[in-house]
């Protein structure tokens, strides 16, 4: 048996990206009964990458598909067909306790930060349900230490006092940080955001993307971020992956992004500053 260098957990020494997704498509039966003979083509082979530690923007216009896409990361909708792979095992096909662990790796952070606490919950106990449905923690003093590190990589900050409040005494901005402290406390590898600051003030905004940007630096966590807006992404993300229909136009020959009659059908690596992408400033103007 090999031995592992110390400190390194077995699993850990994992290779390949922490997201491929090779040609998804995710098709839905029509909502009314006209339709129904037409499926609702959500997401129409879509290939993206997310390598550990990368922040990767998905941008495009309402209705194209982003959510379907997170969604199907996140095992919250079966492909139609395609992969999708974590370290090159296709998580898709997980059960048992695979699926769990799976699980835990992968953590989601929606739009509405209120909607998605319990109001009758205090921040401990939003954060330490996480930990006790995956069945961590050795006792109650290790789970109250993990989540107190938890807020306090949030900057819920003192975290102690922080602990007792509820939903309600927080600003929109706190409420969202309850939520990456409940995703950040399951030490996850890859966080889907969808829209996690659309719903916040200018200000807040702002401290919630500079502190997903530290959680990428001090804990390698990467991030898919779903928005609509190029200037976030902009700001956040190493990589865009774009699905703006005008934006696609403007980008010209070679594009490695396609959307065809508002459905994303192929998502690729742009580098703004290389030969094959935007410049920054035409990416700046586009989004103007
Ligand atoms: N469960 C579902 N059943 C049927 N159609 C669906 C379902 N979920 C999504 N759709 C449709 O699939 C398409 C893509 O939806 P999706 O929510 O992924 O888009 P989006 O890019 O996230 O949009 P937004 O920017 O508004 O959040 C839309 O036409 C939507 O109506
Ligand atoms: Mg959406």
């Amino acid at each position: 048996m090999t031995s592992l260098p110390d400190g390194v957990e077995p699993g850990a020494v994992e290779s390949g990206p922490v997201v491929e997704v090779i040609d998804l498509h995710v098709h839905f039966a029509a909502r009314r009964w006209r339709d129904r003979r037409s499926p609702v083509r959500a997401v129409d082979g879509v290939s993206l990458t997310i390598d550990r530690g990368e922040i990767v923007a998905l941008v495009g216009e309402s209705g194209c598909g982003k959510s379907t896409i997170a969604q199907a990361i996140m095992r919250l909708v079966p492909p139609t067909s395609g992969q999708v792979l974590s370290h090159g095992v296709d998580v898709t096909g997980l059960r048992g306790r695979a699926l769990r662990a799976a699980r835990q790796r992968f953590q989601m952070i929606f739009q509405d930060p209120f909607g998605s606490l319990d109001p009758r919950q205090t921040v401990f106990e939003a954060v330490v349900e996480p930990l006790l449905i995956h069945g961590l923690g050795d006792s109650d003093d290790d789970r109250r230490e993990r989540v107190l590190r938890a807020l306090d990589f949030a900057h819920l900050r003192p975290p102690e006092r922080l602990a007792d409040r509820y939903p309600h005494e927080l600003s929109g901005g706190q409420r969202q940080r309850v939520a990456i402290a409940a995703a950040v406390v399951l030490d996850p590898e890859l966080v889907v955001a969808d829209e996690p600051v659309s719903m916040l003030d200018v200000s807040a905004r702002a401290g919630i993307l500079s502190l997903m940007a530290d959680l990428r630096d001090e804990l390698g966590i990467s991030y898919l971020f779903i928005t609509h807006d190029l200037s976030t992404a902009w700001v956040l993300a190493d990589r865009i992956a774009d699905a703006v229909r005008s934006a696609v136009g403007a980008r010209g020959e070679g594009a490695d992004v396609e959307v065809i009659d508002g459905r994303i059908t192929g998502v690729g690596r742009i580098d703004p500053a290389g030969e094959s992408g935007w410049s920054r400033a035409r990416y700046r103007a586009s989004s103007a």
